[in-house]
Parts: structure tokens; C-alpha cells; sequence
């Protein structure tokens, strides 16, 4: 009885998170002008806050979508918009022109939900153990991607395409694949690429060129 009692105490006192850290405070509009601290940007001062701290209309903007993949993330982050500082969310805007495609990322700090609001997209993740999760996704509808999974978004439809996407991080990070693995600063050794990839270096190099190396 006291064992599981111990045990008990024991399990429910291990500290976990699945997102941001709990805020300490009401809130702590970003000073983006400081260095960020351990976790996050100092506030500044609550004398200074007033209503507009806590609004943003960077999201009511279409993106241009004249580039390669065809798709223009806006991101709502704490970045653009201090407010959201300690609060444990943020949301961007995605616009997809015909066909396009958002390539493969990965947000190290958070859970994605998808919430198309126009046109057709095929939305896709894949697990840890190598299974493939997609669903096309049209108006009003969501799809979820587990925090860390590669995943991607096309547009499937006859037209354009609008999605938000909400995250459970004020900065979730992005990991964009072809970027980051391809046209790094310094770039990555041709060789553990043509290995890696199981290509020749041909491969490797007109990759590398679509991305600046
Ligand atoms: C996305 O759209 C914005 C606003 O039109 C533009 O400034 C930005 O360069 C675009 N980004 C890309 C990657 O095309």
C-alpha cells in the first residue's frame, strides 16, 4: 500500500511538458530589441503594454507565391508578433498557388494543426517507424502532424489554396529538408550526401545548385 502510494507520488511529481513552458505572469509582450534569455524574450514593461501589444493583422495578407515550390508561409510567430511572448501558440498563413507544394520541414518545437480554408490539399507526415499518414484536406477541415515528424503540404486542387496552421510554440522552428540539407551554411560534404542518398555526385550537385551551393 505505501509502496504504490510512493510510487504514485513519485510518478505524479515528475515534472513533463508538451509545449511552451506555463507562463509565470498575465503575459510579457516581447522585447525583441533584447537578447532572447534562457527561454524566450524579456517583456517589456508593463507600463508601456497597451491593446495593440495583443492584436496582429500580419496574417491577412495573401503571400507571394511567385517562387520554385509555389507556396508563401507568413509566419504569426512571436517574431512578428510579441505578444504571443510566454503564451505557448502561434499561427502562420500558408497560400498555395496551383499545384504547389510546401516541401518536407519539420517543426522541432511543436505539434501542427492544419485548418484548410480554401481549395484542396493532400497533407502528409511520417512517422518515427517509417509509416506514411496523408489525408486531403479541403475547407473547414483539419489535420493534425505530431510534434517533430517530417510532413508536407501539396496543393491538390483546381485553384488556389488557403490553410492556417496553429502551433503549440511561440517560435515551433522550421527544418526545411531540401534547404537544410542541401543549401547549408557551410554546405554539407558532397560525399556524405552521395552516400547518404545512395547517388552519384552529379545528383548531388545539381541538387546543391537549385539551393544556392
Ligand atoms: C512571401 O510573401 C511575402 C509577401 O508578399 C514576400 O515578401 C516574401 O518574399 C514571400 N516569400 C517567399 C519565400 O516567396
Amino acid at each position: 500500500m505505501i509502496t504504490l502510494f510512493l510510487i504514485a507520488l513519485l510518478v505524479s511529481s515528475i515534472p513533463f511538458s508538451f509545449a511552451d513552458p506555463d507562463p509565470l505572469q498575465d503575459f510579457c509582450i516581447a522585447d525583441l530589441e533584447a537578447q532572447p534569455s534562457i527561454n524566450g524574450f524579456p517583456c517589456k514593461p508593463a507600463s508601456s503594454v497597451t491593446s495593440d501589444d495583443f492584436f496582429f493583422d500580419g496574417l491577412s495578407k495573401e503571400g507571394n507565391t511567385g517562387n520554385v515550390f509555389g507556396a508563401n508561409v507568413t509566419a504569426g510567430n512571436v517574431r512578428a508578433f510579441p505578444g504571443l511572448n510566454t503564451l505557448g501558440l502561434s499561427m502562420n498563413r500558408v497560400d498555395f498557388a496551383l499545384g504547389a507544394v510546401n516541401p518536407p520541414h519539420i517543426h522541432p518545437r511543436s505539434t501542427e494543426l492544419v485548418l484548410v480554408i480554401k481549395g484542396k490539399l493532400l497533407v502528409g507526415f511520417v512517422t518515427t517507424g517509417n509509416v506514411f499518414h496523408s489525408k486531403v484536406v479541403t475547407r473547414g477541415k483539419l489535420f493534425v502532424i505530431p510534434r517533430g515528424l517530417v510532413h508536407f503540404q501539396k496543393n491538390v486542387g483546381k485553384g488556389k489554396a488557403l490553410a492556417f496552421t496553429a502551433f503549440d510554440s511561440q517560435l515551433p522552428g522550421v527544418v526545411n529538408l531540401p534547404l537544410t540539407l542541401f543549401g547549408s551554411t557551410p554546405p554539407i560534404p558532397n560525399d556524405v550526401l552521395i552516400k547518404g542518398f545512395q547517388v552519384d555526385e552529379d545528383v548531388v550537385k545539381g541538387i546543391k545548385s537549385k539551393f544556392g551551393n
